[in-house]
């Protein structure tokens, strides 16, 4: 018997609807690492924070990091951090972000149900906040706003609200509002109780969870906490939010109209309980969101799931690799057999563990929400389904749009058989898209959205297939798909762009600027581009 006993359902609902299932995006150094630091110390999972910097950093210098991610000293692994507050369960998926910006900084939002933008007071909305914010927003998910660094000089908020509609198309209407900013920030005001909360600096410089004293915003002792001008200004403020803006709506936020912006500072942890205290309400719980990719599912069915990222074990004392599992519905048991969508054969789920940061710890049960790391030796791959029963609706998981391009040579040619395995072994795991002249004749050119996934692909032929590869960066700054309705015969196009294929046989074009892009729509009568593939199976790749 496939379906879950009632008992067990009923279970599976409680357990689910506990659940938050998310991710910080944000542009490097807005300060992702350090407000998931302290979201891990207001949920109680570490008492002081530093610690997961410094757990970082004496990982680096002990143990089984690859070389290129010693030498650079940047985190190539993602984690996936669960953590429980006030009765609810968080399963916070890290989304790599400086060098290590990847596919899978993209894939990873396929297996949230919402999203935390973290804006740099001071810099508004960067370049990979907005493309990432682009992926959620065609997800359909809900989007947090935390504007963060008030306690630096940083723009005036209205001006922040302002940028927030007019470059991601989406009101921003705020939860909370900072009371002074840089020297002055003192704290917020809750729109929703009408509370002033006053945050009191400590000698802990944020490894503690702050001091908070809360005021009636009459509280006759406010003008002398905060200043009588400031006061003023403060109430003047909360009219033009309440005339202009109106207050956060749950519906409009899950139908991604409104994103509800917080404000603080991560470092001195002001404003991150409130930030924790609203999201909890404000972001679905899995499965009761239809989202655009269909990965609502009926929780409470038999087991199923996908793998969103794969991630290789660098160290080549240990050549497994970790499948990350999102549960879509059903209980995970350690142990268990499922169907893999892909090949129809049965699998033992017996390898299983949790993250916290670096460490693994081996998961008996999980509920939809969950990720669960696979230990494999190699049998699954982006994109894989995996399920008890009948499958489920899941999400394909689609290829995003590259941006660095460059030929890759396979220098010896007696290792012809190591280097084509390699690279299909690569492209299956979605370490890097492969693309081919349409005649399949010359050198593949990889397709990557960061660069670093040249030099982890580069690496990991030469050390784990023996090969000896050249690199060489190609000039090209964006590919797209030919849109299925578009015209098919693109050799005209040839003056703008490179022709090639992709590993299902669809058409890419690369292009040096969207000059190129734009000269070739205009002259190519009926060309249609997409930045995205034709839905089409992952399961076909061929290089
Ligand atoms: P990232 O993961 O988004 O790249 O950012 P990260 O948290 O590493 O933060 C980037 C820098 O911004 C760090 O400074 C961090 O301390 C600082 N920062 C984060 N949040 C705040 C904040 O609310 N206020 C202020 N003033 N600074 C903040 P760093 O000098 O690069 O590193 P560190 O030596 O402080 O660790």
């Amino acid at each position: 018997m496939t379906e879950p006993t009632a008992p067990l359902a009923s279970l599976i609902r409680e357990e689910t609807a506990r659940r938050r299932t998310f991710a910080i995006i944000s542009h490097p150094d807005a300060g992702k690492t350090t407000l998931t630091e302290k979201l891990l110390l207001y949920g109680g999972a570490i008492e002081t924070a530093g610690a997961v910097k410094a757990r970082r950093a004496a990982q680096s210098a002990t143990s089984d990091w690859m070389e290129l991610e010693k030498q650079r000293g940047i985190s190539i692994t993602s984690t996936v951090l669960q953590f429980d507050y006030q009765g609810h369960r968080l399963n916070l998926l890290d989304t790599p972000g400086h060098q290590d910006f990847s596919e899978d900084t993209y894939r990873t939002l396929t297996a949230v149900d919402s999203a935390v933008m973290l804006v740099d007071g001071a810099k508004g909305v960067e370049a990979q906040t907005r493309k990432l914010f682009a992926v959620c927003r065609r997800r359909g998910i809900p989007i947090a706003t935390f504007v963060n660094k008030m306690d630096r000089p940083v723009r005036d908020p209205f001006d922040l609200l302002d940028e927030i509609e007019k470059v991601l198309g989406i009101t921003a209407v705020p939860v909370t509002w900072p009371i002074g900013t840089h020297t002055t920030f003192r704290g917020v005001y809750e729109r929703s109780t009408g509370l002033v909360h006053l945050f009191e600096k400590d000698a802990t410089h944020g490894a503690r969870k702050a001091a908070v004293q809360t005021h009636g915003l009459d509280d006759p002792a406010l003008p002398g906490l905060i200043g009588a001008p400031e006061l003023a200004q403060l109430k003047e403020d909360l009219q033009l939010l309440d005339d202009m803006l109106g207050f956060p709506d749950v519906d409009l936020i899950r139908g991604q109209l409104q994103t509800p912006v917080f404000f603080g500072s991560a470092v001195s942890n002001f404003g991150v309980q409130h930030f924790l205290e609203r999201f909890i309400d404000l972001a679905p719980a899995p499965g009761t969101l239809a989202t655009a990719d269909g990965l609502t599912t009926e929780v409470t069915g038999p087991f199923a799931g996908f793998i969103f990222k794969i991630q290789a074990n660098m160290n080549k004392a240990h050549r497994d690799r970790i499948a990350f599992v999102r549960v879509a519905s059903g209980q995970f048991d350690r142990g268990m057999d499922v169907l893999l969508a892909r090949t129809g054969k049965v699998v033992k789920l017996s390898h299983s563990s949790a993250f916290f940061a670096q460490e693994r710890t081996l998961v008996e049960t999980a509920f939809p929400g969950d990720v669960v790391g696979l230990i494999t030796s190699g049998q699954f791959r982006v994109g894989d389904q995996l399920y008890v029963g009948q499958l489920p609706p899941l999400p394909r998981m689609p290829h995003f749009p590259a941006e660095f391009f460059a030929s890759l040579r396979n220098e010896n040619t007696a290792k012809y058989k190591q280097f084509h395995k390699g690279l299909t072994e690569l492209a299956e795991e979605g370490a890097i898209q492969v693309l081919r002249n349409p005649d399949g004749s010359g050198d593949p050119i990889l397709a990557a959205v960061g660069e670093l996934q040249f030099q982890v692909v580069q690496y990991r032929l030469e050390n784990e297939y023996g090969c000896q590869v050249r690199l060489d960066r190609l000039p090209y700054a964006a590919s797209r798909w030919l849109a299925p309705d578009s015209v098919q015969d693109v050799r005209g196009v040839g003056r703008w762009a490179r022709i090639l294929v992709d590993s299902h046989g669809d058409t890419v074009l690369l292009f040096k600027s969207d000059w190129e892009m734009n000269y070739a729509l205009e002259a190519v009568k009926g060309l249609l581009l997409s930045e995205l593939p034709p839905a089409g199976a992952l399961e076909s790749i061929r290089v």
